[in-house]
């Protein structure tokens, strides 16, 4: 079994390192390799050269060489900082009647949208979820992801929420992609609890959080800040709970009201996802934080409604990253690199805060610092485009998709093989 293994040459190689975490960035600050070669070493990064100088370099014995014929752009693998794939059912209904002119909180409100998911999911077993799960996952490899965050939030009792989240780390186990999970236990109040937001806030926190802790199932908790789920006063003793358990802090923030944002900064959670209601205030609020502001293209895609103020968020000196927040209702699609595409039209942003906003700062959304650039030490996660100049990735608006994606240095798809 040989060491290590140098795969090249690119025809350009975009490393997303040395690119500031915050504000615009002009393609001309991207930094591209041509002709390039990776040399990887236990699944990381060993180095990044000129293919014909690592070619020289490398010990032959020790060596595997995969040597590409044609031209091909390099970029990190892609990472989706925000989904709900692991779900029951389907809510196709919801979305014809929502085209049919009803609202989603209407319909939310006549007991569809996320209840309706929850009833579907319990009904399922943890073996179907994870195949479920799985295929949904397989679906985003192909699409160049290497590391998907999946929430639970269909589940929303105690006993529920850990089947959905046991479910999502033995769905990690079986496959090659990273998931992440989140608890998302504070998606709405169950609609079955016999108690007030705070009581059902207080149950989770005293029950759930100290399990997902000893069976280390999650290390980040998320909450949907809306009128019709949780306010500021329910969700503060859960957060400050959360906060002293060490939990990272997630939020859905501004998605139809505002008020999630500032709850975001108060306790500085990693990052504030949604924000198409976000004002002139809340992306100043933001922008004098360390909050990262997480556009989810894809919902607004789903609901038929505007998208995340993205230009506006970086011109004040937010981090931006975007996700794909695949989930049955809002966001069915499930297409992250499409949605960053057309996001990138309707909000006049670079290429390069788009890479950005799926790599290395979808990382930061994360908390990840081991992935979302090309540089030595990092994570051997890449996508390869078969063309000679990274313009035509989003150009094509997604319809172009990634022909090899590497994880930890491994081919784990292949479009000529599938
Ligand atoms: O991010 N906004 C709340 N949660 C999800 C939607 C979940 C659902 O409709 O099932 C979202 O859009
Ligand atoms: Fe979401």
């Amino acid at each position: 079994m040989k060491k290590n293994i140098l795969i090249g040459p690119f025809k350009q190689l975009l490393t997303m390192g040395g690119i500031p975490l915050k504000g615009a960035i002009s393609d001309l600050q991207l930094p591209i390799i041509e002709d390039a070669g990776i040399l990887i070493q236990n699944e990381k990064i060993k180095e990044i050269d000129s293919f014909s100088h690592l070619l020289s370099e490398v010990i032959k014995e020790e060596t595997e060489i995969l040597q590409l014929e044609g031209n091909h752009v390099c970029l990190p693998g892609f990472i989706d900082a925000h989904t709900h794939i692991c779900f029951g059912g389907s809510r196709a209904y919801d979305y014809a009647l929502r085209n049919a002119g009803k609202s989603y909180l209407e319909i939310a409100n006549a007991g569809g949208g996320i209840w309706d998911t929850v009833n579907q999911t319990r009904k399922t077993t943890a073996e179907e979820l994870i195949k479920k799960t799985l295929k949904r996952v397989k679906q985003h490899l192909k699409n160049g992801v290497t590391t998907i965050e999946v929430k639970s939030g269909y589940g929303l009792s105690v006993e529920e929420e850990l089947k959905i989240l046991r479910t999502i780390n033995a769905a990690n186990a079986e496959i090659a992609i990273d998931l992440i999970p989140t608890c998302l236990a504070a998606h709405m109040l169950p609609k079955d609890y016999k108690g007030s937001a705070s009581d059902y806030l207080l149950e989770i926190s005293t029950v759930l959080l100290p399990i997902l802790k000893d069976e280390k199932l999650t290390n980040r908790i998320d909450a949907f800040i809306e009128e019709s789920a949780f306010s500021k006063v329910d969700i503060s003793p859960y957060f400050k709970k959360a906060n002293e358990m060490g939990f990272d802090i997630t939020v859905h923030a501004d998605q139809f009201s505002t008020g999630g944002s500032a709850i975001a900064v108060e306790f500085k959670a990693i990052s504030a996802d949604h924000l198409e209601a976000s004002t002139a205030k809340e992306i100043e609020l933001l922008a004098q934080s360390n909050v990262i502001a997480t556009a989810l293209p894809g919902a607004s895609l789903g609901l038929g409604c505007n998208f995340a103020p993205a230009r506006k968020l970086l011109d004040a000196g937010c981090t931006l990253a975007i996700a794909s927040d695949h989930n049955p209702g809002s966001a069915p699609m499930g297409d992250l690199l499409a949605q960053a595409a057309i996001l990138q039209t309707f909000e006049k942003l670079t290429n390069a805060e788009i890479f950005a906003g799926i790599t290395f700062r979808a990382a930061a959304a994360l908390n990840l610092s081991d992935r979302g650039q090309l540089t030595e030490g990092f994570l051997a996660d890449f996508v390869l485009f078969h063309t000679d100049n990274y313009n035509e990735i989003l150009y094509n608006q997604g319809s172009f998709k990634p022909c090899m994606v590497f994880k930890k240095g491994k081919l784990v798809f292949d479009k000529h093989r599938s």
